[in-house]
């Protein structure tokens, strides 16, 4: 089969890495991709968000199966518009991205459901006295969310009520633009973040990974977030047990939701889950694979990722099941200096090669150019260096081995992705 993916980071390498490997695909394609990626797959110059342009291409070049990255193209309606022309893709319709593009579509159909989440309001811009007023009853801390895709920066965890106010009014005076004229301001949720990924063919679902991201820019969460600085798989939190308890009281719920809502939910979905006392409750979804979170999952994958989605594409997942090499795996983000604010492109990364040479090791490129026979980098974050080993903390020593052969003074990478979970496990080892 000749697959189509779209997207141009270090997930889209992965996908590309790891559907190249299938015995299915005969030949990988990806748009935009970029210079790693060319490694993998053939570039095809057409931007992620190009649904028109996309949809010509899948057809004009017979493309068997298209898997779409990032949530763009999926909101603006790029597999809607596939199925129409009659092409097989992994990702959800517009509608049922709601689940990602509206967090008050999401925690409705949660009410609804029964699904365990934050207790939660949703207010209009026209019921600011009311949201203030509720926001002021609260327990601190509270959370108030903007309704839509704010690039992350929608939410804001106040510990006071004045940054509780604070927020209200920053949302509904346009600090993020339409996403922010509807809040929720929901329970603060205390215990352990972490990620649950299930490929969903609109009825049944399958856990493809889980993982823990770090999204703060800097050692010790410190600074901005980022679109994630680092990940570890499997998910430390997330036992076995409690893989199946997520599954069964919050995933397998919400596809039943939303199919029998006429929205049924076929692609990847990513439940950030908070592990409380009580067990899991939904955070948020996102409608596709996390980055960095998709560079440790799909390593860990031991079953073929081409028949997989082909399951989901064609609604047959409920007879099939996905395996695992029993292996843990932790990615580095190298991003340049000065992300996630405005960067300098064109500085020479040098040690790929090097860096790539380590044992277990795998790299996955986001925004890399060849400028002669150099390596340069071309964006905020620039590569993901995946290492594997039998224990996290041997996945870790190798991803670091890694970094530590690629010399880059113009880039930057946290130097404690994995260390919390590792203190947590000997802390409990320690306990007993
Ligand atoms: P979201 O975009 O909804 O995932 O929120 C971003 C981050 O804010 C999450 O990853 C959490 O760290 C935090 N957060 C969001 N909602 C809650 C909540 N109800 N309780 C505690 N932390 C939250
Ligand atoms: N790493 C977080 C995300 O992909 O949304």
């Amino acid at each position: 089969m000749r697959v189509l993916v779209v997207g141009s980071g270090a997930r889209e390498h992965a996908l590309c890495w790891s559907l190249a490997a299938s015995p299915l695909v005969k030949t990988v394609f990806c748009a935009p991709g970029n210079a790693g990626i060319a490694r993998d797959a053939e570039l095809v110059p057409i931007a992620a968000d190009a649904v028109d342009e996309l949809v010509v291409y899948t057809r004009s070049e017979r493309i068997d199966l298209v898997v779409v990255g990032p949530e763009r193209p999926l909101v603006l309606g790029l597999v809607d518009r596939l199925a129409d022309a009659g092409i097989r893709a992994i990702g959800p319709t517009a509608a049922a991205a709601r689940l990602e593009g509206s967090k008050a579509f999401t925690k409705a159909l949660c009410a609804r459901h029964g699904i365990p989440t934050a207790a939660f309001r949703v207010f209009e811009a026209s019921e600011r006295a009311a949201a203030r007023t509720h926001v002021v009853a609260q327990p601190m801390p509270v959370v108030v969310k903007a309704d839509g895709l704010a690039a992350g920066k929608g939410v804001t965890v106040a510990a006071t009520v004045e940054e509780a106010l604070a927020a209200v009014d920053a949302a509904f005076d346009g600090a993020f633009g339409e996403a922010g004229a509807r809040i929720v301001i929901e329970e603060f949720l205390e215990g352990v973040e972490a990620s649950l990924f299930a490929l969903c063919d609109g009825q049944d679902a399958l856990v493809l990974g889980t993982a823990q991201d770090h999204k703060r820019a800097f050692d010790g969460d410190r600074g901005p977030n980022t679109g994630g600085m680092g990940a570890c798989s499997p998910a430390p939190p997330l036992t076995p047990a409690l893989v199946e308890r997520a599954m069964a009281e919050i995933v397998r719920p919400t596809l039943a939701a939303m199919a029998s809502e006429g929205a049924p939910f076929r692609g990847i979905l990513y439940a950030g889950l908070m592990i409380g006392r009580t067990g899991p409750r939904l955070v948020e979804y996102n409608v596709r694979m996390g980055d960095p979170e998709c560079q440790v999952v799909l390593p860990r994958l031991m079953s073929d990722l081409g028949q997989l989605l082909l399951g989901a594409a064609d609604g047959v997942l409920r007879r099939m099941s996905a395996r695992f090499y029993p292996r843990h795996t932790l990615g580095v983000v190298l991003a340049t200096r000065g992300y996630p604010g405005p960067v300098e492109r064109g500085s020479e990364l040098r040690g790929l090669e090097a860096a790539e040479a380590c044992e277990d090791v795998l790299l996955f490129h986001a925004a890399t150019r060849r400028e002669g026979g150099r390596w340069v980098a071309d964006g905020g974050r620039v590569l993901t260096v995946v290492g594997s080993g039998a224990s996290l903390a041997e996945a870790r020593a190798r991803a670091y081995a890694a970094v530590d052969k690629i010399d880059w003074p113009e880039g930057f990478c946290r130097r404690d992705i994995g260390a919390r979970a590792l203190d947590a496990s000997a802390d409990r080892s320690g306990n007993g």
